[in-house]
């Protein structure tokens, strides 16, 4: 199945998934089991805003580090400019966090809540060049769900 495809299918899953569970932890640790599982990603998971810093949160995946500092590696940069960044080959992003050795490409995807930015999906890929346009807009339009079914 093409990617386009997986994502058509995901992104009514995930809404079926997350409306009214009023459970945040529940609602983001089903959406990262829902993605990583349907796409087959390395690692998926969250970060989220408390105290202006980036706290690991909900994931599926190798173990990952606790906390990423405002406007630092790709996760804090998504955050500070407020928008999805797409790396190619993470070794080409000046102060890239390195979780894991294995990663070498990468996607972030800002959360907004009330036009706040309360948290980031980043995923992770052991090969070059996985993510595009595609997964910035499906990844997109799926925070936009996940985000209207936090309390
Ligand atoms: N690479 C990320 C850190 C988080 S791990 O990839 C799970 C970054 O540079 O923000």
């Amino acid at each position: 199945m093409e990617k386009k495809e997986k994502y058509e299918q995901m992104l009514p899953q995930l809404k079926a998934l997350t409306e009214g569970v009023n459970n945040n932890t529940g609602a983001l640790a089903n959406a990262a089991a829902l993605i990583h599982e349907t796409m087959g990603f390395f690692w998926t998971g969250f970060y989220l805003v408390k105290d202006n810093i980036l706290h690991l949160g909900p994931f599926q995946g190798p173990v990952a580090c606790y906390t990423i500092p405002y406007g630092k590696g790709v996760c804090g940069t998504s955050w500070k400019e407020g928008k999805t960044l797409v790396v190619k080959d993470v070794e080409e992003f000046p102060g890239h966090i390195a979780c894991s050795s294995l990663s070498r490409s990468e996607i972030v995807v800002p959360i907004f809540k009330a036009s706040k930015i309360i948290g980031v999906l980043d995923i992770d890929s052991k090969e070059i060049a996985t993510f595009d346009n595609t997964d910035k807009d499906y990844l997109e339009k799926a925070m936009k769900i996940l985000s209207d079914n936090l309390i």
